[in-house]
């Protein structure tokens, strides 16, 4: 059977009250379209169209490669949309699959079903429905036994009708031909003055075609048109992309607080403690341990590894690292096995070498550090004079004493040392000490001294 899909996503979707069109708004890290996309590949259709209007440049960009985009330069509805989509396809005779962009539930399962149920019955259009425990917003389906004579939009419809619970998805098979001759048909004679694609059902059912229903469940058919749908969708992704990792072998120990991006990859034997948030396209190696209270995005963690109460943006942890707690990796920040980065600790586009540490209270930026180095709590690279951006470059096993500034471009040599409180500009030779403050003075009785002046003032 030759299957061609128009996905519908030309819509600015009102009611999210956002400049975002409808289909990017992102659920589980992959805008709307794109989970529909993914649910639509495996039924390797001819062509896919999708319909663009409402930042048609950007969705456009999501679609391709795997699709091609149809513009629809004005909304005026479903049926209009369908019609563009149509005008995209370079052949229009056999089956149709039709879908909106903002259902990303829906399983490439439902949609075979669909197909399949459409082939085996040669109705010439069948509707996806579902039993709605709230059908409100929906448009109800009318039937007459196993076939449907209509669907009225919420809108439109009158008591009676309001109080049926069947629901159209806006997923329908479609003989490609009878569904061009019906849609020109339509009008837009309706409380919403627009082109309905649920038209067409009543319009081939007076033509004297058959249109059959297949039901799937409520949770497939669930469309985002608001942010509270879309939280509720997200919730659902989630769960299910929590599923998969714990039965994968992965430990949660409370999943309904883990938030794990569709494009996470995680090993078997992950740890993952609450409020860890794993984005974009991170990965997590086998035994680490994440959390609590974890942002990582775009990063990657090593074997054994563990990550406590820290943010970390494009940064790479090697194996057996330990981040945290409060740590701020950021891009480029590349941390080698065994090595440490402690409390309150920002380290940007820096490498930190094999067992090197930087415990506390230090900012990294800018510069390579060697093998078992040790940077002092209060540390600093002064990398930013306020025009340019300078290195430095720290040995290996450097000695760089507590408060040091290092002020680049500069470079300490293998085995040197620093001393407490130093400002070092200049380069520090191999197996050197640098120090550079002023000679420490005292002064002999000056408390008690003191004490007398402030009691007695004369
Ligand atoms: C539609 C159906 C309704 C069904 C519901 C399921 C119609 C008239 N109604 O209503 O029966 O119960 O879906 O979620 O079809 N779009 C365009 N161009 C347009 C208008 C819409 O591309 O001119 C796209 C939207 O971007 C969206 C999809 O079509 O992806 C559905 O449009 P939407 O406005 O969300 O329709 P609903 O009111 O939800
Ligand atoms: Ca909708």
């Amino acid at each position: 059977m030759s299957v061609r899909t128009v996905i519908l996503a030309a819509g600015k979707g009102t009611r999210m009250k956002s400049d975002l069109a409808k289909v990017l708004h992102v659920a589980a890290g992959r805008p709307l379209l794109a989970w529909v996309l993914e649910s639509v590949a495996p039924l390797d259709a001819e062509e896919t169209v999708v319909v663009v209007g409402h930042q048609a440049d950007t969705v456009a960009e999501l679609v391709e490669g795997r699709g091609r985009s149809a513009l629809q330069a004005e909304q005026r509805g479903t049926a209009d949309a369908v019609q563009v989509g149509l005008a995209g396809l370079s052949d229009r005779s056999g089956t149709v699959l039709v879908l909106p962009g903002d259902m990303p539930l829906l399983s490439t399962k439902s949609l075979q079903g669909l197909l399949d149920h459409h082939e085996a019955t040669a109705a010439t259009a069948t509707v996806l429905t579902a039993r709605a425990s709230d059908p409100s917003g929906y448009g109800r389906v009318l039937r007459d036994g196993d076939s449907v004579v209509g669907i009225v939009e919420d809108g439109d419809a009158d008591q009676a009708q309001l109080a049926i619970d069947e629901i159209n998805t806006s997923v329908y098979a479609f003989d490609g031909a009878a569904l061009q001759e019906a849609l020109a048909e339509v009008t837009d004679d309706n409380s919403q003055t627009e082109l309905y694609l649920t038209d067409v059902v009543e319009i081939l059912v007076a033509r004297g075609h058959r249109v059959g229903a297949v039901t799937t469940d409520e949770v497939e058919a669930m469309g985002v048109n608001s942010h509270e749908q879309l939280a509720a969708v997200s919730a659902l992704i989630r769960q299910r992309i929590n599923e998969a990792w714990m039965y994968a072998g992965v430990w949660m120990l409370d999943p309904a607080r883990v938030y794990v991006d569709a494009d996470v990859r995680l090993a078997p034997g992950v740890r993952l403690y609450p409020d860890v948030y794993l984005e974009g396209a991170t990965e997590v190696g086998e035994g680490a341990e994440i959390g609590p209270s974890v942002q990582l995005r775009d990063s990657t963690v090593g074997p054994g590894a563990s990550v406590r109460y820290s943010v970390v943006q494009g940064a790479r942890i090697g194996v057996d690292v330990n981040v945290g707690p409060f740590t701020y990796l950021r891009p480029g920040a590349d941390l080698a096995h065994g090595a440490k980065a402690g409390s309150f600790v920002e380290i940007k586009n820096s490498q930190v070498g094999r067992g090197s540490k930087v415990p506390h209270l230090s900012y990294v930026g800018d510069a390579t550090i060697g093998e078992k180095s040790n940077l002092g709590a209060g540390t600093v690279t002064v990398n930013y004079d306020g025009f340019e951006k300078h290195h430095t470059t720290i040995g290996d096993r450097v000695r760089i004493g507590s408060d040091t500034m290092l002020v680049a471009p500069v470079t300490i040599g293998d085995d040197a040392y620093t001393g407490a409180g130093s400002v070092i500009s200049e380069d520090v030779p191999p197996g050197s000490l640098a120090i550079e403050r002023s000679d420490q003075k005292e002064v002999p009785g000056y408390a008690d001294r003191r004490r007398r002046r402030l009691e007695d003032p004369t």
